[in-house]
């Protein structure tokens, strides 16, 4: 495994880390592809891999996943791993999101949080009292770094200017080779001002696995709608990229994708796995080094600004 410093925070995080909307999701089969018993032996195995990054939220599952994590870390080492969760953007008053953060540390059965996240901006709060009450938490040892999500540059640095006396350690966004938006301005400036852009959805919600195609998507019509909603006409002549150079390599699809996420520094990523067999051969991403050739390859006609 690979590691990098999270912002300028000095607390180090694995290039490949745990998504974890998967435990106690609907929308990705919890209950019938996956339950509590495999999501705890997930978590325990990514540590052993050498994951120390798991990334959740107080509205995956409506706070299962939160649940699932305090679980699994009643019996790891708490130190050994950082905890990311964010709060919902219906809550961004002082008020609401210090509720918030005590609801999930109640939830993941722990004192603090390492990385506590605006989950998306809201239309409708001002966000300078919230900054302002988390940087008064991180003072207090309850959070040990702040980040956002889903923020443009323009919103990231609205919330970086309320801050006073820290500075912002990541903004996660959504970020894979189907998803290249944020290179044009976002990346470049995070990687100027070390901030962490942390992937989510470097698979295109396993998209880029290789097994899916046209004519065979994921189960679930909820999760077809939101892919045809999120990627409209998939491009599969990335796939088909992602597959020939996989065999070349003797890698699998998936590890390809995951390792052109996290090419440079300053960018981890956040798969979310449902068995232990994705989970190993996504960790393995972190060895795989991508030649200029390889990058060209795989970039191809992808990539467009528009
Ligand atoms: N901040 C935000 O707004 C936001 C939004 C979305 C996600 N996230 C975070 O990012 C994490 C990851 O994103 P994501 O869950 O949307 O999508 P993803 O990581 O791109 O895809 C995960 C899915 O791909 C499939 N998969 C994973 N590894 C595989 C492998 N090696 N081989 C074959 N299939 C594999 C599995 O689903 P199937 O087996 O069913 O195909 C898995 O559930 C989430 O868990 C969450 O923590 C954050």
């Amino acid at each position: 495994m690979r590691y990098e410093q999270l912002g300028k925070t000095g607390i180090r995080i694995s290039k490949i880390g745990l998504g974890t909307w998967q435990f106690g999701a609907s929308y990705w089969g919890w209950g019938k592809e996956l339950g509590e018993e495999e999501a705890i032996s997930i978590i325990r195995s990514a540590v052993e891999l050498g994951i120390n990054f798991i990334d959740t939220a107080e509205i995956y599952g409506w706070g299962r996943s939160e649940r699932v994590i305090g679980k699994a870390l009643s019996q790891m080492d708490r130190e050994e791993v950082v905890i990311a969760t964010k709060v919902f953007p219906y809550r961004v008053t002082v008020s609401g999101v210090l509720k918030a953060l005590r609801n999930s540390l109640r939830r993941l059965n722990t004192g603090y949080v390492d990385l506590y996240q605006i989950h998306w901006p809201s239309p409708i709060f001002p966000l300078k009292g919230a900054m302002r009450a988390l940087e008064r938490e991180l003072e207090e040892g309850r959070i040990r770094a702040i980040g956002v999500s889903n923020f443009s540059l323009k919103q990231m640095e609205e919330a970086r200017s309320y801050l006073q006396r820290h500075d912002l350690a990541s903004n996660q966004v959504e970020y894979n080779l189907l998803k290249r938006e944020v290179e044009r301005d976002l990346i470049p400036h995070c990687q100027r001002e070390g901030i962490t852009i942390i992937a989510y959805s470097p698979l295109a919600q396993g998209l880029l696995t290789g097994k899916y195609g046209p004519g065979r998507m994921p189960k679930g019509l909820q999760r077809r709608l939101n892919l045809w909603h999120l990627y409209g006409r998939v491009d599969w002549s990335v796939v088909e990229r992602l597959k020939e150079l996989a065999e070349r390599k003797g890698v699998t699809p998936a590890q390809l994708a995951l390792a052109w996420v996290i090419r440079e520094d300053g960018i981890v990523a956040i798969p979310g796995a449902k068995n232990l067999r994705q989970l190993e051969d996504n960790v393995k991403a972190a060895e795989i080094d991508l030649s200029r050739e390889d990058l060209s390859f795989l970039e191809g006609s992808s990539y467009s600004h528009e």
